[in-house]
């Protein structure tokens, strides 16, 4: 944890200032252990292994500890980095480009690895405050450690120990997990300064009926499996995700006569979009629709009432890869 962290914090319980009570292993910018303590109602947070603890994964409500669990785990193993996923984050939120961050300070809810947090302070953001309740901050610590502007914090979305002290805030993949989508969005929401910036990824309903139907029964099963077996076994629809997007959509979407025949194939826009992807990120991608207990799909009707509820202005919101939205408005 870097000391410039400390403009950002706010009590969890009572929004009070946080103050640095004690510090026990700094190497260089980062202190590694220590404690951090509410000047008004004195509650204390432990500074472990380079990272504020505001939230206890054994004192959760059991629906967000279990999606923590197979978080924490799967980007543990998955913890890879990959060039193109600066792209992909592009992608997920566009309207906004790289060049947007400059200068900015910015929220992030459910970071996993920290593959984004790195990008953005990278591309010049003041600083990035970047949050997940799973194991994965220990993965997302290592991959921004000594990094000056970027900060990775345990917490809950639903209990962010944050000011509303945000230029930009955002989510790319995390607020369909949730067991209250739309709260959790509003809980981002609310750190945000008046004027600044919010962009929300989320799983579409439209044209995920057979995701509904066929893979959530079959998730009920996988998620609550042991870690290692269905790693494993997460291996053969991999497989099949895998040689169908190397052989079968990649090369017909890439070729002019063959476009016209991948128009038809079974969710193309998608299976062409990860074609790009190597086997370990096909892998990843695979078992991480396997390992989450919660999955919600959600339409665009309900997204853009989302943006309402909070008086968005200017909102933009898109179909991504025929399979999800992507929002983007000013904070009033
Ligand atoms: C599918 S991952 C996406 C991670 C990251 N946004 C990315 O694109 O690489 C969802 C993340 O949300 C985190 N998460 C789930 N529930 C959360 C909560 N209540 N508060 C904070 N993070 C949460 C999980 O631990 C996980 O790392
Ligand atoms: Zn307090």
């Amino acid at each position: 944890m870097k000391k410039t962290l400390l403009n950002y914090l706010a009590c969890p319980v009572c929004a009070g200032d946080i103050k640095l009570n004690s510090v026990s292993a700094e190497e260089g910018v980062e202190i590694l252990e220590g404690e951090l303590q509410c000047d008004s109602c004195a509650k204390a947070f432990l500074i472990v292994r380079g990272i504020p603890r505001f939230a206890d994964l054994q004192t959760v409500d059991a629906d967000k500890q279990a999606t923590a669990e197979s978080f924490g785990w799967s980007w543990t193993k998955f913890s890879h980095d990959d060039e193109k996923f600066a792209q992909q984050f592009l992608d997920w939120i566009a309207p906004v480009t790289a060049d947007f961050f400059a200068g900015k300070v910015v929220l992030e809810g459910g970071c996993g690895k920290g593959r984004h947090t790195r990008r953005i302070a990278g591309w010049g953001a003041q600083d990035i405050v970047a949050v997940d309740l799973s194991d994965a901050v220990e993965v997302a610590f290592a991959a921004t450690r000594g990094l000056p502007n970027a900060h990775i914090i345990q917490a809950d979305i639903f209990r962010l120990p944050l000011r509303r002290a945000f230029d930009y805030a955002f989510s790319v993949g995390v607020l369909h997990h949730l067991p209250n989508p739309r709260d959790g969005f509003k809980s981002l929401v609310s750190k945000v300064k008046s004027g600044g910036h919010m962009s929300a990824w989320i799983y579409g309903a439209e044209n995920n009926g057979w995701i509904v139907s066929f893979v959530n029964p079959v998730r009920r099963v996988t998620s609550s499996m042991n870690r290692r077996a269905l790693f494993q076994l997460s291996k053969l629809p991999a497989a099949a995700v895998y040689l169908s997007t190397k052989l079968i959509y990649a090369p017909l979407n890439q070729s002019n006569s063959g476009k016209q025949v991948a128009r038809h194939l079974f969710y193309n826009d998608y299976l062409n979009y990860i074609s790009r992807f190597d086997w370990r990120e096909q892998h990843s991608i695979v078992f991480d629709h396997l390992v989450a207990p919660t999955a919600f799909y959600i339409s665009r009707e309900e997204f853009e009432q989302w943006w309402r509820d909070v008086g968005a202005q200017d909102v933009i919101i898109n179909w991504h890869n025929q399979n999800s939205w992507r929002g983007f408005g000013r904070i009033p």
